[in-house]
This record gives C-alpha cells, sequence and structure tokens, in this order.
C-alpha cells in the first residue's frame, strides 16, 4: 500500500509563513467536496474512461494471446508513437523491466524483448537507431490515439520503408496499430492494410492511457505482468474514490499544490525519487500535469491562471545540481519524493582504502544505506530551511505498486484541475501549435496558417548578433 507522508507540508513542521494549517485545510473543504462531486458526475457520464480501464481483463487477456503468438517471430519491439503515446511505456520500462534491457543476452533477457521509442522528431535518433534495429526481427507498435500526429507519422513512414525494403510484402505482420477503436486515418490505414489493432478507448485520454493497450502492450512485451499492474490500479480506485480529503491521498495532494500555489505563491511541483529505475515516472507525471493543469479559461470559458510548473529530479544526482537552488534559492517549490520502502537489492560498499579516514568510511556500507540516508538528509536539510516537501511512499517496485501509483498521480492531477475549476482533459493551446506547422507543410485546407506564420516570423536582423 502507497503512503503518503505530509509532515512537512504543515505549519507545526516548516514554520506558518510557508507552510499549510490545520484551518487552511478546513478552508479547501468546501472546494474539494465539489471535486469530488465532479469526479463522480463525469465517471456516471462516462467521461472517466481512465477510472474504467483497469476493469477491463479483456484487454489484458487479448494482449497476453497475442504476445504469446508474436513471441517466437520477434526479438524486439519498436514504439513508435510521442507524448501519452510514449511517455507511459518508457516509465514501465525503466521501473518493471531491466534499466539495460537491451543490452542484454538473449538468456538473460528471458523472452522479454528489447525495446526502442521513437518520440522524437530527430533525424540523429533514427539513424542512428537504424544502426543497431534488426527490422526483420522487430514488431513495430505504432501507437496514436487521433492517428494524425504528425511526428508519429513520419516515424512511422520511416521505419516503414525501412521495413518493406528488408521484409518486402511480410512487412504487414510486423505492425500494430494501437489507436482509437473507429476514427482517425490510421485506424483506416490498419483496416486496409490488415494490421493487427488494440484500441484506445474514446474517453481515455493521451496521457491517461497508459494502463490500456498504449502502455500495457509494449508492457507485456518486456516482461512485465500487466494483470498485476491492472489489480494494483482497482486497488487505488477502491481505496481513493469519493473518499474524503482527509483520507483521499490524491485529493489531499491536489489541495496542497492548490493551496500553496495560491496563499504561498509557489508554482513549481517537484517530483523526486531517489532512483532511476522510477524517474521516468517523474518525467511521464511532468506530461501529465503540465498538459492537464496549464489552462488560462476555467470551464465556464472565463480567464484563469492554472497550472505549476512541474519539474522531474532524481536523487542522488540532483542534491549536486538542482538542491543549492531548492535550498537557497526562491522558497516557490512544493517537492514531493517518491519514496521506495524496499529495494529488493542492495550492493556492499568493499574495503576502500583502510585507515584512510577520509574515504575509509564507507567501506563496508551498503549502497541501499547510503542511498537511504542522503535521502533523509534532503528531507531534513529542506525541511529546516522551511521548504515544503512530502514523501509519497512506495513499500516495493512491483507491478501492483506501479499501477497503484499511476491511478494515484491521474487521480491528483484531475482533482487539481478541479479544484483550479478547468478542464484537465483538453489541451488546446498545442492544438494551435500543430495546425502552423500542417500550414508550413502545405497540408490542405491549412493555407492561412502558413500565411499567418510568414506575417508573424518578421524577426528583425539588428537583434540577431
Ligand atoms: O495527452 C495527450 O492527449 C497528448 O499528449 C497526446 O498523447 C499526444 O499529443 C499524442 O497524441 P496521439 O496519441 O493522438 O498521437
Amino acid at each position: 500500500m502507497i503512503r503518503f507522508d505530509y509532515n512537512n507540508f504543515m505549519e507545526d513542521s516548516i514554520g506558518p509563513e510557508h507552510g499549510i494549517s490545520r484551518s487552511d485545510l478546513e478552508g479547501v473543504r468546501g472546494l474539494a467536496a465539489e471535486a469530488l462531486n465532479r469526479m463522480a458526475r463525469e465517471k456516471a457520464e462516462g467521461k472517466l474512461g481512465f477510472l474504467e480501464i483497469p476493469y477491463d481483463d479483456a484487454v489484458a487477456r487479448s494482449i497476453e494471446k497475442f504476445r504469446k503468438s508474436a513471441a517466437g517471430a520477434f526479438s524486439a519491439i519498436a514504439v513508435i508513437g510521442i507524448g501519452g503515446s510514449a511517455l507511459g511505456a518508457q516509465a514501465l520500462r525503466n521501473a518493471l523491466s531491466h534499466l539495460y534491457l537491451n543490452e542484454l543476452d538473449e538468456r538473460r533477457r528471458r523472452k522479454r524483448m528489447k525495446v526502442y521509442f521513437f518520440d522524437n522528431v530527430d533525424p540523429f535518433e533514427i539513424i542512428a537507431a537504424a544502426d543497431v534495429i534488426d527490422v526483420r526481427e522487430t514488431l513495430f507498435l505504432v501507437i496514436s490515439k487521433s492517428g494524425g500526429t504528425t511526428e508519429t507519422n513520419a516515424n512511422f513512414a520511416i521505419l516503414l520503408s525501412m521495413l518493406k525494403k528488408k521484409v518486402g510484402k511480410n512487412y504487414r505482420e510486423h505492425v500494430v496499430a494501437i489507436t482509437d477503436p473507429e476514427k482517425g486515418v490510421l485506424r483506416k490505414i490498419a483496416i486496409e492494410e490488415g494490421f493487427a489493432t488494440f484500441p484506445v478507448p474514446q474517453n481515455v485520454g493521451g496521457r491517461f492511457s497508459v494502463l490500456s493497450a498504449v502502455g500495457l502492450l509494449p508492457a507485456a512485451f518486456m516482461g512485465i505482468d500487466i494483470g498485476s499492474m491492472l489489480a494494483g490500479a482497482r486497488t487505488a480506485i477502491e481505496r481513493y474514490y469519493g473518499m474524503d480529503l482527509h483520507r483521499n491521498a490524491p485529493l489531499l495532494g491536489a489541495s496542497f499544490h492548490y493551496l500553496f500555489d495560491r496563499s504561498k505563491g509557489k508554482r513549481i511541483n517537484v517530483l523526486m525519487p531517489y532512483t532511476r529505475k522510477l524517474f521516468l515516472i517523474a518525467d511521464w507525471y511532468r506530461q501529465l500535469w503540465a498538459e492537464s493543469l496549464g489552462k488560462n479559461r476555467d470551464i465556464e470559458g472565463r480567464p484563469v491562471i492554472s497550472g505549476l510548473t512541474p519539474v522531474p529530479a532524481l536523487g542522488t544526482i540532483d542534491q549536486h545540481s538542482q538542491l543549492q537552488l531548492y535550498l537557497e534559492g526562491p522558497n516557490d517549490k512544493v517537492i514531493s519524493f517518491l519514496k521506495l520502502g524496499d529495494f529488493g537489492c542492495d550492493v556492499e560498499i568493499p574495503d576502500f582504502y583502510p585507515g584512510v579516514s577520509e574515504v575509509d568510511y564507507i567501506s563496508r556500507k551498503s549502497l541501499r544505506g547510503l542511498n537511504r540516508f542522503e535521502e533523509a538528509a534532503t528531507e531534513l536539510v529542506l525541511k529546516e530551511a522551511s521548504r515544503p516537501n512530502a514523501s509519497i511512499i512506495l513499500p516495493r517496485l512491483d507491478a501492483g505498486i506501479i499501477g497503484e501509483l499511476v491511478i494515484l498521480l491521474e487521480m491528483q492531477t484531475a482533482y487539481a484541475g478541479y479544484l483550479y475549476g478547468i478542464n484537465p482533459y483538453d489541451q488546446p493551446a498545442v492544438e494551435q501549435g500543430k495546425q502552423f506547422t500542417f500550414g508550413l507543410l502545405d497540408r490542405p485546407g491549412f493555407e492561412r496558417f502558413k500565411e499567418q506564420f510568414e506575417r508573424g516570423s518578421n524577426k528583425k536582423d539588428e537583434y540577431i548578433l
């Protein structure tokens, strides 16, 4: 069971200037109750697919069946997607598979497949990948809820052409499309081509889709127990859904962030694990939080300023990087540690120059012990400097706990959106940039964006050195 320790958010611990009081929390209770009602209403209206997909065991079964049928034919998967269609699977790879999965020899990979991600528009990446990927042994998972994402389609086009050159007419057996069940050009192409397909339910937004086939299919190929992950997600829903503020960790987390923003001027939200296994969870959460909460209109269309800037950090590395700023720079951050109780592994530091007291003190200490002391020391110095910090504590690292964590962070993001009175499930501003790109690429119907771009991009040479 995941725990939430918010001692160092409270004024008892970090003082009244920067900490939250019990009466501040009481003050937000009405808004929190409205947030609970809105979640219940939207769920009843069938809008919150992210709370439904963990109950869909049929998808997990069909994924397992597909994985078994593909197991003998491929040694690698390539995920082609971007944003919510790629970040979740990357986080799951690090958290639950092997940090160096692709470098393991076949015996140590134990039927898990190598995995490559194509989630950027970057010739360096795709050229480098071409040097290491054997497309004849690779299954390409093209993932796009809308089907119309330029970056994804560009990468798919390049990889598909490579594939056709190597395997000829059998290329269709190497492609799986994960997309809207009915709409979109990817669905159309997949039907015409006869690609295998999996659906992204229509009521599940891209960044909330990691527990659908978007994350589950790559996870299954990486050897992750997707059934346990869904069971963990269900545990979290049953634990938090509809619960009153004081028993509801995601609602409480959202309320703290809201209060820190509105009454203490703290608009930066740091998520800091102390293991690389969890760092990409912080990266995934960055997108979830940023795209969901950065809005300038509330649901009634009135202007609002909503959104705290998410920052992923990694201990102990960031103790030698961002921590100086966190401790002595502006007190404008809310830090959440993502703590792991039982690492399930450890390494003893061997005797290191016995008698040389400047280094010998680490001899025979454990690496996990050192990690734990560094984490505890950072927590304490932040508290002493009146910097708000809390801990989300995972008892251990397994599929069930990660399923639980995904729901906790998704619900926290949704609740935060409700407290701000905005829609956490759309991304209107991102669409604007896409339209200019379509215009510049001469996509029919988008000519006016090209003209507007040309008018707007009149930079003055005198300001360029
Ligand atoms: O959360 C979102 O909706 C976005 O980040 C999308 O996931 C991203 O833009 C990719 O969209 P699509 O899956 O339609 O290609």
